[in-house]
């Protein structure tokens, strides 16, 4: 007989079959991955960065392996707005999983322009913001690691977007995370992402060069995930938890003992990345490990998990 667990989770009033999700950028728009993985069985599908025209990205090399990790550069590579609503919703439309598109941009002007577009679509129930991109009219500062552009860029794309989920996708390359955590549940974000990539880079000794021909890439995979959790734990103790503010955690995810520990750290659900490369089951395997675990230790709902890390 089987048991009865329940793994669904409510995340920002979405009603998740689980709380699994795919990180940005390692499942492309979902085709490229379909073969591979049963994406209805995700709780959420979020589909790499999207910006208002397509983009080249950076030259090559852009993604070198590192210890228990890989570096990428690939510099929003993408197919753009129109490109994608034309060839790549309607097959995104069809999937059962819940779908949030990543918006990317280098002005403001830009993530309003992507979002007010998108909020006309149905398929999609929310928004992830990619803020570790450089605003170019700031002189190539980064908008997530600026509280007032953060809270600038979520209340702008919230007015245009209101009947979608946005979630603020954080940088960990911040002093203090909570404080741009703060400035974004301030301007109305309906959920925050952590943790994006860390700025790294590789040396070729040979040619005495950086291995990327960007010269640095955001480094992820297991080598960051104690960072990730911990940084989970910190916005969920200084912000996330009195603001109700559900967290998707990230960084390093492999197996379930992984994402369970981002869940008692403070994480409504998490999401895998880098981990997809190595095991395009993974998803799979993690959700099964979860309701397993919901088993061995006689957990009703694996929502009352979050949060509940013991001093
Ligand atoms: C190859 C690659 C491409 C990525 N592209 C994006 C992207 O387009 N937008 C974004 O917000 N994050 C992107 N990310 C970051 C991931 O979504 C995730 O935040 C990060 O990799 C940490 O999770 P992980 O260690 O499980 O990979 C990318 C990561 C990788 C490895």
């Amino acid at each position: 007989m089987e048991e009865k667990v329940d793994i669904s989770v409510e995340f920002a009033g979405l009603k998740l079959a689980n709380p699994v999700f795919t990180a940005s950028g390692t499942c492309g728009y979902a085709d490229e991955m379909a073969d591979f993985m049963d994406l209805n069985s995700l709780g959420g599908f979020i589909t790499k960065s999207i910006t208002a025209r397509p983009r080249k990205g950076n030259p090559d090399p852009r993604i070198v392996e590192t210890d228990s990790g890989m570096l990428n550069a690939i510099g929003l590579a993408n197919i753009g707005l129109e490109k994608f609503i034309e060839e790549k919703l309607p097959i995104l439309e069809k999937f059962k999983s819940v779908i949030f598109v990543n918006i990317a941009g280098q002005t403001i002007e830009e993530y309003i322009a992507v979002a007010e577009r998108l909020s006309k679509e149905k398929a999609i129930a929310g928004f992830e913001l990619n803020i570790s991109c450089p605003n170019v009219k700031k002189g190539g500062i980064t908008f997530g690691t600026e509280p007032e552009q953060v809270e600038q860029i979520t209340r702008a794309v919230k007015a245009v977007s209101a009947d979608k989920i946005l979630m603020v996708k954080l940088t960990p390359s911040v002093t203090d995370i909570s404080e741009i955590a703060q400035a974004a549940v301030k301007a109305g974000a309906d959920a925050l992402s952590l943790i994006n990539t860390f700025t790294a880079m590789v040396i070729d000794i040979e040619t005495q060069r950086p291995v990327l021909a960007n010269r640095t890439g955001g480094l992820s995979g297991p080598a960051i995930k104690p960072i990730a959790v911990y940084l989970v734990n910190k916005v969920y103790n200084e912000v996330a938890k009195e603001a109700k503010v559900p967290l998707l955690g990230m960084g390093g995810i492999r197996t379930a003992v992984d994402a369970l520990e981002f869940i008692i750290a403070g994480a409504t659900a998490v999401a895998v990345g880098t981990w997809n490369f190595v095991e395009p089951d993974s998803c799979k395997k993690i959700i099964e490990g979860i309701k397993q675990y919901c088993i061995d230790k006689k957990i009703s709902k694996i929502s009352e998990l979050t949060g509940t890390l013991k001093s």
